[in-house]
């Protein structure tokens, strides 16, 4: 079921139980918030959920301060981690309480869902403790019959996050939704229904629908009917019948006529609509979205999405929004994967832990596979002493439930991670617990295959682990898929996690050398936007696309990651305060694309192509230096020019692994003005050209935002990017003067970052600093129709505005 995020009647015309409304209430607004342990009207504030109590700051260093050997990155003796999750608040405990009204409870039932808490969740309704879901990461419902009242219902909800519970900024408190759904006593239960597609190809396809029956009595008749409808609202199949109520599903199946098949490229969706009757009048209505793909795994050929070979070319991601920390909001995971198909990925592998239902939803009507992933920790030897290890005996057979029921019926979920770089891999007693989740996972669906990232190469080819999973993911380790996929019976070999290659945007350091699993490092904490470095176990981007490449048994990769989180600054994690945020993203904290973006691109995106140069060029003091020039292009070969002189033309080739997938030019010397890229395509054609001009003295600011027009429903954010030009509008690279923001009319500022992985300022202050030339300011728009303006201003240069329709 996909929980609607408003409040929703569905009411039936004819034979129609005045009880029979399902309602969906979400509270958002009006939430009071107490940090500590305990409720006091006198400190609380208001609050909207999703809300994130930590994102606030400040930061500081001792905030969660480890003392640890990080063994999977081959540390043997502990040292002091600074910023490992962030530099953020979050530890502690915290108190939400709110109100909700009910009609009516006589002949209803009521259940609580929430869609994350972090962590440690404990619920009261009306005084009683209805709850507890220890996993801050896991969706989870309770029953409330029998507590929930008739008019007001008091809600309380506490939480606590402890020191050394995670490897990255966790967010805390109510950082994802909440619903109060209503239905009538025999309805369909919270993610009751269960949609495979036996069958798919282009004349037809095969629907089974299994839907499960709550609240009704023992052998009570139940009529089931069922209209599945295309996007279109079109009806295309239907199934109605009776079911005699034991406890059992009931199993309906339909045929669909030449199906619009689901794909990252053409993701169509269907509707089923469940309506249940009860002597003939209608007591629940219940909507399963689902879409018409096959997907099959195929020995030493690869995977098939509908019959068409297909590369997983993904990257991984944590869940929070940078700025936004990890209050879930739609609008902003929208714009995550529109960056990330305009780069031309089509998969995201939800690193480590269970997703927000938004980034599913949307990963369906967007088009973008998923890899569902639950944890970083089993019971055996967890890596975060307070982390899910200390919960995994007790909960991990109801997490993966949770997980597998919440998201099955996604056409966009194609396979199921157990977790991430577990020790368990090293053999007893892990293999128990993999087993053990593999057990649940099989039970509850046959359609996907189950994964695992693993590290641990020498152990897992051996020991029975990776044999044991359908898929065998292995993490940075693509100078061993030969050996792996010799030693194992899968004849496939996934890349769950790659690259691990670190960049900060916008900075470049001299002289220029590849230097793969090696540390580099940097005064000013930063890492070369030349994507030369990355980590004693991490590599650069090529060695992976060339895996890719060159084997169908190679079914793609997951890179590390999409986007930069808060948290783990490899390679600045000890003692190396102020870094606080990782700079392994593909795309940096404010939603900026670095340099890196375009070499995915250019091996990614096959519908529109890309020719992207590399550094900026305003180097004043390093005139007559050598300043080596790439080109990230879709294009084989180009010709540079530095102010009209030609430095030869490049050729993509094999000589080496970079000269495969990157043109570039290693002995260009720096002179201010021009550098010119000409691109030839595959016939010898001219075809493209782009220009990086030495920008002078900075003259104006520069706004874009991605979205022109916002809905006024209070929640939908635009990102705009703030930049500096001089005089001729030629963009400056090296800016970092402060701008304001004001915002006015139908919105607010929401929030803003910079991308520098060492920046403490506030998220939250209307003010921000220019890193590399550039940052990122998020509006929200109001409730009301209108007008927002944007203002942003600064010292020595003319203002911009910026003013979006909100409709
Ligand atoms: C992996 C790990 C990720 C992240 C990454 C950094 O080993 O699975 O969570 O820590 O390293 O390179």
């Amino acid at each position: 079921m996909k929980l609607r995020y408003s409040f929703i009647f569905l009411l039936f015309l004819s034979s129609v139980d005045l009880y029979a409304q399902r309602s969906i209430q979400t509270l958002k607004e009006g939430w009071q918030f107490c940090k500590g342990d305990a409720f006091e009207e006198s400190c609380s504030q208001r609050v909207r959920v999703p809300h994130d109590w930590a994102i606030y700051g400040p930061f500081n260093r001792k905030h969660d301060l480890q003392v640890v050997a990080v063994e999977q990155n081959g540390e043997k003796e502990a040292t002091v981690k600074t910023g490992r999750t962030g530099g953020l608040p979050f530890i502690g405990k915290g108190v939400y309480r709110t109100a909700f009204h009910l009609t009516d409870t006589a002949r209803r039932s009521v259940t609580l869902v929430f869609d994350g808490v972090m962590s440690h969740p404990r619920v009261k309704l009306n005084g009683k403790e209805v709850a507890y879901w220890p996993y801050g990461y896991n969706s989870f419902y309770v029953n409330v019959d029998g507590v929930a009242l008739p008019g007001e219902n008091r809600l309380e909800v506490s939480c606590e996050n402890k020191e050394g519970q995670s490897r990255w900024y966790p967010g805390a408190g109510i950082y994802r939704n909440v619903h109060v759904v209503s239905t009538h006593r025999v309805h369909i239960p919270v993610w009751g229904t269960y949609v495979t597609t036996p069958e798919v190809s282009e004349a037809f396809a095969s629907v089974r629908l299994d839907v499960q029956v709550a609240g009704a009595a023992r052998e009570q008749q139940v009529q089931v009917s069922t209209v599945v409808m295309d996007a279109d609202g079109r009806q295309v199949a239907r199934s109605e019948g009776s079911l005699c109520a034991r406890g059992q599903a009931y199993t309906q199946s339909f045929l669909i006529q030449q199906p619009r098949l689901w794909s990252p490229d053409t993701p169509h969706l269907y509707t089923a609509r469940t309506t249940l009757k009860v002597d003939g009048v209608v007591v629940d209505s219940y909507d399963t979205r689902f879409g018409v793909r096959s997907i099959a795994y195929v020995p030493e050929k690869g995977f098939f999405l509908n019959g068409k070979a297909t590369k997983f070319k993904g990257v991984c991601n944590h869940h929070d929004l940078g700025p936004l920390g990890a209050a879930v909001n739609r609008s902003a995971l929208r714009h995550q994967i529109e960056l990330l198909k305009d780069m031309g990925a089509n998969a995201i592998r939800t690193a480590h832990n269970m997703p927000a239902p938004e980034l599913v939803e949307l990963c369906d009507e967007l088009g973008m596979m998923l890899m569902i992933e639950p944890f970083d920790d089993w019971g055996f030897c967890p890596k975060s002493p307070n982390g899910y290890g200390a919960v995994f005996h007790e909960w991990a057979e109801r997490d993966m439930d949770h997980m597998v029921r919440h998201y099955r019926n996604s056409p966009s979920v194609v396979m199921w991670s157990v977790g991430n770089e577990v020790p368990s891999q090293w053999g007893t007693p892990g293999m128990d617990e993999l087993m053990r989740l593999r057990r649940v996972v099989r039970e509850l669906d046959s359609t996907r295959p189950i994964t695992c990232g693993m590290d641990q190469i020498g152990a897992v080819l051996g020991n029975g682990f990776a044999a044991a999973l359908d898929i065998p993911g292995f993490n940075y380790k693509p100078q061993h898929y030969d050996k792996a996929y010799k030693a194992l019976p899968q004849k496939l070999i996934l890349g769950s996690e790659t690259a691990s290659t670190v960049s900060s945007r916008g900075q470049y350091f001299f002289p220029v050398r590849f230097a793969d699993h090696q540390v580099v490092l940097h005064p000013g904490n930063q890492s070369n936007s030349y994507d030369n470095e990355s980590c004693s176990w991490s590599n650069v981007p090529d060695l992976d696309f060339a895996r890719d490449d060159d084997h169908p048994w190679v079914i793609g990769q997951f890179v590390w990651t999409g986007f930069d989180y808060l948290g783990e600054p490899s390679p600045y994690d000890t003692d190396a305060w102020p870094s606080h945020s990782s700079v392994f993203g593909i795309i940096d904290l404010a939603s900026l694309p670095k340099d890196r973006y375009y070499l995915y691109r250019a091996q990614w995106n096959r519908q529109s192509l890309t020719l992207h140069v590399l550094p900026h060029w305003n180097w004043k003091g390093r005139e007559g230096e050598i300043t080596p020039v790439f080109v990230y292009t879709s294009y084989p070969k180009a010709e540079l020019f530095i102010n009209g002189k030609s430095q030869g033309m490049r050729e993509k080739n094999d000589s080496t692994m970079y000269n495969r997938y990157r043109l570039m030019w290693m002995d260009t010397r720096y002179e201010p003005g021009e550098v010119k890229v000409v691109a030839y395509d595959k016939q010898g054609r001219k075809t493209e050209e782009k220009v990086v001009r030495t920008a002078g003295k900075a003259h104006h600011l520069v706004l874009s935002s991605n979205r022109r027009q916002l809905m006024a429903d209070g929640e939908e954010l635009a990102y705009v990017t703030v930049q500096v030009a001089d005089r001729q509008g030629n963009l400056v690279p090296t800016d970092t003067r402060a701008v304001r923001f004001t915002v006015s009319g139908e919105g607010q500022f929401e929030a803003t970052a910079n991308g520098d992985p060492t920046s403490l300022r506030s998220f939250q202050q209307p003010e921000m600093d220019l890193f590399a030339g550039a940052a990122t300011v998020v509006v929200r728009s109001g409730k009301s129709p209108g007008h927002l303006t944007l203002k942003v201003t600064a010292r020595g240069v003319l203002p911009a505005e910026l003013t979006l329709p909100v409709k």
